[in-house]
């Protein structure tokens, strides 16, 4: 990670407010993809990593039981709940919860983990371990958008900020699928930095 926890949470704060305005058309692609993709049945539970002002835990919330919708920034979910309060929504939970502990409490069901934009903030190695995580809830499908590379990325044309962001290639994150036991049923391309990976569990978790 090149910022700690800490200063990715303070500099998301900082832009809360204004942040889903600042959004670009791959954003808004990759968003709608997430949430078709992850296509919850009205029984589902589905965790919502680095969920922000709520982009993905909000588009689901109608179709699934419950989103639990975890992040690190405090100003963005405060967005985020002041959202779902207009619209209604009560079956959305932000709370605190980085990638590698969302903090879910031991008797909480997960059926589906979606994460959108956000993964590219740690580094190759960190995001292993946190789609280990995601893969150590039970789920049945893991929905990931993000920047992440399907060639080499254009120095002069980044789709995201080098001093910030470390996004992975999307080879190393198929990788990192296969390797917790699913297989990669689908990857849309959004842009050439810019993918979103569909994968369903084939490999049972250890009793
Ligand atoms: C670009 S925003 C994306 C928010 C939302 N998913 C969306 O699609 O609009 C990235 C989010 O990741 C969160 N974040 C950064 N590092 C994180 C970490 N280690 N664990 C959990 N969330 C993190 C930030 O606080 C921020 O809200």
């Amino acid at each position: 990670m090149k910022k700690t926890v800490e200063e990715h949470a303070e500099r998301f704060s900082e832009k809360a407010t204004e942040y889903d305005d600042s959004k670009s058309d791959e954003y808004h692609a990759c968003a709608g993809l997430v949430i078709d993709h992850a296509a919850p049945e009205p029984d589902d539970v589905v965790l919502d990593l680095g969920a922000g002002t709520g982009a993905i835990a909000l588009g689901l919330a109608a179709d699934a039981e419950r989103v639990l919708a975890r992040d690190v920034s405090e100003g963005m979910m405060e967005e985020g709940r002041r959202k779902a309060a207009e619209r209604g929504l009560d079956d959305i939970e932000f709370a605190y919860g980085e990638f590698r502990d969302p903090e879910l409490g031991s008797d909480r069901r997960v059926d589906i983990v979606t994460s959108n934009f956000a993964l590219h903030h740690l580094s190759d190695d960190e995001k292993r371990e946190a789609i280990g995580v995601m893969a150590a809830t039970g789920a049945r499908r893991l929905v990931l958008g993000d920047v992440a590379f399907f060639e080499e990325p254009d120095p002069n044309a980044p789709f995201y900020s080098p001093e910030v962001d470390d996004p992975a290639t999307v080879g190393t994150l198929v990788e990192a699928f296969t390797d917790e036991g699913f297989a990669v049923t689908d990857i849309e391309r959004v842009h050439d930095q810019v993918a979103v990976i569909v994968a369903e569990r084939v490999r049972e978790l250890p009793a």
